[in-house]
Formats: C-alpha cells, structure tokens, sequence
C-alpha cells in the first residue's frame, strides 16, 4: 500500500507572533509512503527536489536514514500505537525550499505523519496529529498551519496538547514571499535569540500582537503597519540577514507596504502589500539584495486555505 500527501509551505511569527502565528502558503511538497512487501529491506528515505516541475534532482545533504525527521515523526506515530516502522519507503518531492524559513521541515513532517497513519488504519485523529507534528518539530506554528491550512494562532500546551484558533486573512493584502540564495538553518537562527528579554520588550509585543490580531480581522491596515513590528526575534536575527534592515526601512516609505517581516526563522522576508503592483517593491529588494552579492526570487501570493491533502 502507498500513500501519498501534499502539503503546503508556510511563514510563521509574522513579525510579533514569535512561535504563535503561521499561515500556509500556495507552494508544496508531496510526501510519499509506501509499505515494501519484501521482508527485511528496511528503511528506505529518497529526497528530491522538483525543478520547474519538470525536471527532479537528488538533494544532498539530507540525511536518508533513520535520522530523517519525516522518518522521526512516523517512529513517533508508530511508537504511539505500540508498533515500530520497519519495512518502509519514504520519497519526498520537494518543492518548499530548505533552510529559507518556509516549513519545509514541517512540511516533510506533516506529511510524513498523515501518510502514516493511514497507512495504519487511521489510529491518530486531528488532535493527535497536531500535538505529534508539534512535538516533532519543537514549536506550532509551522506545523498547524501546514495541517489545516490558512493562518493559524496556535499554542502547544504544558501536556502536549495544541489549541489554536484561526483568523481570515484580508484577501486585499498581497503576500511578497523573498527568497535570497542562501540558507539558514533553524537551529542557527534559534541559537542567536537570548534565554532572557527585557520585560519592556515582553511587553512591546504583547502589545504588538494584540493589534495584529485586530488589524488583520478588521482588515485595519494602518494599524498592520505598526504591528508587524517585534522586538523578541528579529532584532537578534538581523545579524544573521544582510540587507533584512535596509529592505525594511526601504520599504516603510512605499505606499501600499504595510510591512517586511523575516518569515519563520528567515532568511526568507515577507512583505505584506496592499496592490498587486509590486514591480517597484520587487526592484528594491533584488538590488538591495544584489548590492550585497545576494541573488534572490521574490513571488507573491496569496495564503493557502487547504492544508494537507491525501493525493492517491
Ligand atoms: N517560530 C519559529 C522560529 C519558526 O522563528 O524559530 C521556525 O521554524
């Protein structure tokens, strides 16, 4: 038996929403698993990445074994139901770009663990699926979103459990997804943020959340514009982004820009305008980008409704 899901990228924090926001997005990775009929042949892990959906090439650099986090992920939901994974081919088809801070890694994740567990028979329900797809990929707001699709407020409880709520994203506003050429893990990403923030900075974004909260339900755009601001994240990230600081100030005059956020972890940015008219927002950050020997993609899009979604 072969399963097969597809599951969309997302862009968490959204700027204040540090670990507690995400919103999937139209770009997708297909996560198939396949139970081998022959005995004893283990576990088997390919990764490719689709180019212009024509042509697949092999990724270095992912592990193929059991240190795959989809391979983790299915352990876990496997474990869960007093079984191991044993006999198993994982392909990936990856279309989310990796280490740019798109859920690539949740997506694999998500799609892993869907393919799974109906290949099991279904033991997980919803609930379940998002507290293993949380535990599995240390925080919510990739993984939630990626699950049901749309933006997504989520928060991973003290026991495992995921509440969330989600939120209509205004379709007036465009979302610029930019993408430079390199990469930047989570981990690094992660390791830059201090243990400890001052409490006034705690309390910026509280209060920054709030009103991004109500600015995207009220579709209050002025207000976007001055909650999209953070102080718990992005500050300490910005080392790790050449050009994230001169993009964003660069885009604070523009009209019609109600702001540049570092999508996830980055190094990817977003930024939210009001026009479908991006031709100048584009230029600006491809020679911001440029000046600074940084190649880059920039698409914009709308969010993606659907979350993960059995194909075969
Ligand atoms: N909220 C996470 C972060 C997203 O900013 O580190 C990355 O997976």
């Amino acid at each position: 038996m072969k399963v097969s899901y597809k599951v969309p990228a997302t862009t968490a924090n959204l700027g204040p929403g540090f670990d507690s926001i995400g919103m999937a997005l139209p770009i997708y990775n297909v996560i198939t698993i396949e139970e081998t009929v022959l005995p004893s042949t283990g576990i088997e892990i390919n990764v490719m990445q689709d180019v212009e959906n024509s042509e697949l090439i092999e990724l270095d650099n992912i592990p193929e074994d059991k240190n795959n986090i989809v391979y983790k992920a299915v352990e876990m939901l496997y474990n869960l139901v007093g079984q191991n994974p044993s006999e198993l081919k994982i392909n990936i088809r990856s279309n989310i770009p990796i280490a740019k801070g798109l859920g690539s890694s949740a997506s694999v994740i998500v799609g892993g663990l869907m393919a799974a567990n109906e290949l099991l028979g279904s033991p997980a329900d919803e609930d379940a699926l998002l507290s293993i797809a949380t535990e599995a990929e240390g925080h919510p707001d990739n993984a939630v979103p990626a699950i049901l699709g749309g933006l997504v407020m989520s928060s991973m409880e003290d026991d495992g459990s995921v509440i969330y709520r989600k939120l209509k994203w205004p379709d007036e506003w465009f979302i610029n997804v930019c993408i430079p050429d390199f990469e930047l893990t989570t981990n690094i990403s992660r390791s830059v943020l201090p243990e400890m923030v001052p409490i006034r900075d705690a309390n910026f974004n509280a209060r920054r959340f709030a009103m991004l909260v109500h600015a995207i339900d009220t579709k209050d755009s002025e207000l976007m514009k001055v909650a999209l601001d953070d102080r718990l994240h992005q500050p300490y990230r910005e080392k790790l982004i050449p050009g994230f600081r001169e993009i964003k100030d660069a885009l604070k005059h523009k009209n019609d820009v109600l702001g540049t956020v570092i999508s996830g972890a980055g190094p990817a940015l977003i930024v939210i305008s009001e026009k479908n008219n991006v031709e100048q927002i584009r230029n600006l950050i491809k020679e911001t980008w440029n000046n600074l020997n940084i190649n880059s993609e920039i698409k914009t899009m709308q969010v993606e409704l659907e979350g993960a979604k059995k194909i075969n």
